[in-house]
């Protein structure tokens, strides 16, 4: 009856893996998108962004993108996996949500089973519900099929996490719920089955304790340095063969998922509270890195180095990095010149919030004659290129919140890892 078996709408960083990851399996599956420059991409059988292990399958051309959603009709499944910001204060952003619902809503037909899979605050399942009964003659459960599905990979590693990740299915009826979990059946080991509100909060757990769990490590970061201790040895002397202990490392926290999603419960919150700690605690390390080099070290008159321009470690996503960030409060000391290297993005970096296009150094270029480097993400490589520098500029000062020169401290000289080398 129907042509596909699932329509994939929203086809970026979460979509594509999943459409792909489908059509692997069996599934026939297609998808839509409304970015041109993702469609161009996947038409020319290249993926838009790095995700490995799906290069011969996007070049495959069995997975088609569409431009407009009338294919949808020819789905059984439409699942949805467009953004969900926060806006500029501490409110979800549902308009691409409310857009694909407005896009779709035609040409939705009895039997369909849709499936929210962005990540959403809680009572948004319950919204689409009600938004489909209120625009569409159908009505939950007896024609038409509901269900959320969150989506729990982390990005680098989709291709393998489809496959070994347990999949929630949120439903509020047999029917929707068996019907997700037969979709999803195909491509997770284990399906568990639960109801809206309980699938919407184990994705948001999920990321809000890990993004709470970084926060006390970036917050131990601070209280160590502010004593004269070094946080990498007393981290690993607490988690050393001590079963009650699991410290994470200090680093920037950041990042689509985890920077808003605690946002998602705390809207309904007016109290300060431990999630709006850890933000403010991770917003904070781009800050408490200059601050606690400059008690070290003047950076005004000096050429700095910004190492790594991503929120996380070999990727190509910088969309709520804290690198920007960190650039700004560095730019405010005046320095005589930054430059900034990340070997996975291009030259120039266009990054939304910054006032001209950043240059984009190649590494060793941008470590010459340099008196202070910032490790901002932990990109493999990175330390190798640290001890270099330590051979030709000793006296360059580094801040290191990710430990990537490996003698456990964040602030020292280059000269220093040559030293324990020796
Ligand atoms: N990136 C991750 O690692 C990750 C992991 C788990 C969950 N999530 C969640 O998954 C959701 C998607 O995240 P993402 O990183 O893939 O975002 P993304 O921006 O990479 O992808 C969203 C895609 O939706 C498209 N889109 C927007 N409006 C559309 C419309 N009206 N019709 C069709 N397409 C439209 C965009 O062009 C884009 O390609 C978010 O809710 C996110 O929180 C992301």
């Amino acid at each position: 009856m129907f042509e596909y078996e699932a329509c994939i709408i929203g086809t970026g960083r979460v979509g594509l893996p999943l459409g792909l990851s489908l059509v692997d399996v069996g599934v026939k599956a297609t998808g839509v998108d409304v970015d041109p420059n993702l469609i161009a991409a996947v038409k020319e059988g290249r993926m838009p962004f790095h995700e490995p292990g799906y290069d011969e399958l996007v070049a495959s051309g069995d997975f088609v993108v569409h431009d407009t959603p009338e294919v949808v009709s020819k789905s059984a499944a439409i699942i949805m996996t467009v953004g969900t910001p926060l806006h500029n204060h501490i409110e979800t952003d549902l308009s691409q949500i409310q857009r694909v619902l407005e896009s779709i809503k035609d040409y939705i037909r009895k039997d369909h089973l849709i499936i929210l899979r962005s990540t959403v605050a809680p009572g948004t399942t319950a919204y689409v519900h009600k938004w489909l009964e209120r625009n569409t003659p159908f009505i939950v459960g007896e024609d038409i099929l509901l269900s959320f599905c969150p989506e729990r990979i982390a990005e680098g590693v989709a291709y393998k996490e489809l496959r070994t990740l347990p999949q929630i299915v949120g439903g509020e009826d047999d029917a929707s719920r068996d019907a997700a979990a037969e979709l999803f059946g195909k491509l997770a080991p284990e399906v568990m089955k639960t109801n809206f509100i309980t699938a919407e909060l184990v994705k948001l757990f999920c990321n809000i304790s890990r993004y709470v769990h970084f926060a006390m490590a970036n917050q131990f970061a601070l209280v160590a340095d502010n004593f004269g201790a070094n946080i990498y040895e007393t981290r690993r002397l607490a988690n050393h063969n001590y079963p009650r202990s699991s410290l994470a490392m200090p680093g920037f926290t950041a990042g689509t998922c985890l920077r808003k999603d605690f946002g998602m419960i705390n809207e309904w919150n007016a109290y300060p509270d431990m999630m709006l700690s850890a933000w403010k605690m991770n917003e904070y390390t781009p800050a408490m890195l200059v601050d606690h080099l400059m008690k070290r070290t003047s950076i005004h008159d000096c050429r700095i180095a910004v190492l790594g321009f991503s929120f996380k470690a070999d990727t190509d996503d910088i969309r709520d990095s804290l690198v920007p960030k960190l650039h700004r409060y560095i730019e405010r000391q005046l320095p005589i010149e930054i430059r900034i290297s990340d070997h996975n993005l291009p030259d120039p970096i266009h990054e939304p919030s910054a006032h001209k296009p950043l240059k984009n150094w190649p590494v060793a270029d941008a470590l010459e004659d340099i008196d202070c480097v910032f490790v901002a993400t932990n990109h493999t490589g990175y330390g190798d290129v640290l001890k270099e520098l330590g051979r030709t500029r000793p006296q360059a000062w580094v801040a290191d919140i990710w430990n990537v020169g490996g003698i456990d401290q964040i602030f020292y000289q280059a000269g220093d890892l040559v030293a324990v080398e020796v």
